[in-house]
């Protein structure tokens, strides 16, 4: 059986991600969501795959939470091959605008988030597994054209940064790491004007996800598997 967990899989892309791989032989998801009681699309769908998604409640911008996760996994024994970091948040201030407490935010769920839940389920990702950042084309630095989005760039940047150091901490224990920017997708994040539904940068991303290996470790991809400059 392949184990694949999923953070801020209660909505938008990571449900639909939680969906794509449970639609998958042999596959379990572990679907994390910051409220499991208020997650009824979460609940709808593991219902409608079988249960072969698992609903789990984490916030990851709380250290408490990610042990308990950490814990829970250790004491059942789960070996991950897919880790996704996809929970994030945004703010579309600019500079003047910018607000300490939005800000801080930001920078705890997007980039301290993921390497916080990184680095508890380390032990658990399987020798050969592979770990997807869920960045966006807002971290590349070459590409900043304004201060729109200031500090939701600056967080996705700081998660290029970690994805980067990753595929390299982990290359001895053939763990491929990506940075992978979903497209701009209708989303409650996304909004209605985005270009992308969510089935079609699913899509993308769960082909560029399954060719992901040693390789390709430590890029930066969109989700039709086109390198973007850091
Ligand atoms: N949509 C786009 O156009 C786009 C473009 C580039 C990158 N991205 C990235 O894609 C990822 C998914 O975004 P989306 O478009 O699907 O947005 P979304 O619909 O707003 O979903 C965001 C998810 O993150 C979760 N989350 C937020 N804070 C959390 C926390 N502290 N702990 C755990 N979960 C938390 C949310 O849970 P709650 O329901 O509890 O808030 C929700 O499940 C994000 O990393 C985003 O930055 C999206």
């Amino acid at each position: 059986m392949r184990n694949v967990l999923i953070t801020g899989a209660n909505r938008g892309l990571g449900l639909a991600l939680a969906e794509h791989f449970a639609s998958l032989d042999d596959t379990r998801v572990f679907a994390t969501t910051r409220e499991a009681s208020t997650a009824s699309d979460l609940h709808d769908t593991s219902k409608r795959c079988g249960d072969r998604i698992e609903v789990i409640a984490v916030d990851v911008a709380s250290a408490t939470s990610i042990a308990a996760l950490a814990t829970m996994l250790e004491a059942r024994d789960v070996t991950l091959d897919v880790l996704v970091n996809n929970a994030g948040t945004a703010s579309w201030t600019s500079f003047g605008e910018i607000d300490e407490a939005t800000s801080a935010e930001i920078m705890r769920v997007n980039a301290l988030g993921p390497v916080l839940v990184t680095q508890a389920l380390a032990r658990r990702v399987r020798d050969g597994g592979k770990i997807v950042n869920i960045t966006s084309t807002l971290g590349s630095i070459e590409r900043a054209t304004s201060s729109w989005g200031l500090v939701y760039s600056m967080s996705k940047a700081a998660l290029n940064m970690f994805s980067k150091i990753l595929s390299i901490e982990l290359r001895d224990r053939h763990i491929a790491v990506l940075a992978l920017h979903p497209g701009w997708v209708r989303t409650r994040m996304g909004g209605d004007e985005a270009p992308l539904e969510i089935a079609q940068s699913v899509a993308g991303m769960a082909k560029v996800i399954d060719g992901l290996d040693l390789e390709n470790s430590g890029r930066y991809l969109t989700y039709e598997g086109e390198p973007l400059p850091w």
